[in-house]
């Protein structure tokens, strides 16, 4: 029997410092990709892979997050006497059902393991999935339900990875690969936060989507801080890899970093193209602003 995956931990409590002002008082995550923000993308790739429970921990702006996953009564109301349809399906699509939703915080910016450990009481005993909402992923099937496929049939941890150019490993946690695997999932032997390219194991970098035994938590209680001086979710999952089955996975699809405004910029031109109502506009537009060789 296939193994579900009923829990996500969605950590939302960055600084969002590479898009101020305006993460100053709005968190990052919910900043638009065309019309829908970033977590909501986050969210509905966990939906598609059969997620039922939505765990945020969220520093600043929790409330904010509440009020977008929550039920707007005064906005329903309002679409609905305009009859707008289209909005009305819209706001309905972004909104968690009752008791799907649960927020832990993170009262210091301690790093990414740190995030994930706030969760603990939250997620319990179980294997959980992780999704950065940063990392806007477009697959097919959706990274996270590929995730969870691989999942069923290995067990252990699973991860999703992809190559990146030797100068970025940096910018990444990289993974060391200890053996070509089968059916695509490529059993690790460690992995290291942000090496320098000079030390890194290989290209293959953490996209943020990580399938995780709840082992995890013990060692990130044990973890001393890491690269940047903060708790590392890395260096758990790497003390894990040795004693434990622990898989990656090579993501397909597409991939945006939008931690930062290059990458949400493209992501936007890339997500508009495929709406049949912006796309000609846009193309015209894109001509008009580009200058001709
Ligand atoms: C985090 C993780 C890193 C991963 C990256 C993916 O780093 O710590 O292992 O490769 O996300 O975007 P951050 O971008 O928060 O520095």
């Amino acid at each position: 029997m296939a193994i579900s995956v009923r829990k996500a931990v969605l950590p939302v409590a960055g600084m969002g410092t590479r898009f101020l002002p305006a993460s100053k008082a709005v968190p990052k995550v919910l900043l638009p990709v065309v019309d829908k923000p970033l977590i909501q993308y986050a969210v509905e790739e966990a939906r598609a892979a059969g997620v039922e429970e939505f765990i945020f921990v969220t520093g600043r702006g929790e409330a904010t997050i509440r009020d977008h996953f929550g039920h707007d009564e005064a906005l329903a109301a309002y679409l609905a006497a305009r009859g707008d349809n289209a909005a009305l399906a819209a706001t309905a699509g972004a909104v968690l059902a009752p008791g799907s939703d649960a927020f832990a915080r993170q009262e210091e910016p301690l790093g990414l393991g740190h995030a994930v450990l706030c969760a603990r009481d939250l997620v319990g005993d179980e294997p959980f999935a992780v999704l950065l909402p940063d990392e806007l992923l477009f697959g097919d099937p959706p990274c996270l339900a590929e995730l969870v496929g691989i999942h069923g049939r290995t067990g252990g941890s699973v991860v999703a990875l992809a190559e990146v150019p030797q100068r970025e490993t940096g910018r990444y946690g990289i993974v060391q690969v200890a053996a070509e695997g089968e059916d695509g999932a490529l059993p690790l032997a460690g992995m290291v936060e942000k090496p320098d390219p000079a030390r890194a194991p290989s290209r293959l970098a953490l996209i943020g989507r990580y399938i995780l035994q709840p082992g995890i938590f013990a060692r990130l209680a044990a973890q001393t801080p890491g690269a940047g001086g903060e708790i590392q979710l890395t260096d758990a999952m790497a003390v894990m890899a040795r004693e434990e089955q622990f898989h990656g996975v090579r993501f397909n699809g597409r991939r945006f970093d939008c931690g930062s405004p290059m990458g949400a910029i493209q992501a936007t031109i890339a997500c508009a193209m495929e709406r049949p109502e912006l796309r000609q506009e846009l193309l015209s537009f894109l001509r008009e602003v580009t200058p001709s060789p």
